[in-house]
């Protein structure tokens, strides 16, 4: 495996943890806050994104290279509000996929055909968390700061399915 796209690869697989990571916050103070349904919905999130994270490290050996962990950042721990962070999430999401559109395209340089066709996944998979993170967002949004309805949120995210093993996708 080319070092530059190993050592890019093993950045994505950080921050994929830090995602986890990040999520995870956002469960912690939205649990505090007593929204369990949102709580529970960003407690599967970071689970996913410890799968992604997974996906790369099984693909980093599986391509006989060398798995590089690096420390993570302190996640941001206090929001506003519970829209608030949703929007964060929202945002979150974004800037990955200004990643993983990077990591992709230098792939594309180093002609890392095999990268290329794993990286496809995450690309697909960033279509999908950009739309249903925006979808909650616009609920957010519309509701505006009615008790009711934003409990009927907390409700309808508790709901959230649990999806299969990133890896097995
Ligand atoms: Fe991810
Ligand atoms: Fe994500």
């Amino acid at each position: 495996m080319n070092a530059t796209v190993l050592s890019a690869i093993n950045e994505q697989i950080n921050s994929e943890f830090e995602s986890s990571y990040a999520y995870l916050a956002m469960a912690a103070f939205c649990e505090a806050q007593k929204f369990l349904g949102a709580a529970r919905w960003l407690r599967l999130q970071s689970e996913e994104e410890r799968q992604h994270g997974m996906k790369l490290f099984d693909f980093v050996l599986a391509r006989d290279g060398a798995v590089d962990l690096k420390a993570l950042d302190q996640p941001k721990a206090s929001f506003g509000s519970l829209p608030a962070v949703f929007e964060q999430a929202l945002k979150h999401e974004q800037s990955v996929t200004q990643r993983i559109n990077k990591l992709y395209e230098l792939c594309f340089r180093e002609k890392a055909f095999a990268e290329m066709t794993e990286l496809q996944w995450f690309l697909t998979e960033q279509v999908e968390e950009e739309k249903t993170a925006r979808e909650i967002v616009a609920k957010f949004r519309l509701v505006g700061d009615d008790p009711a309805a934003i409990l009927d949120m907390d409700r309808d995210l508790g709901s959230r399915a649990v999806a299969a093993a990133a890896a097995q996708a």
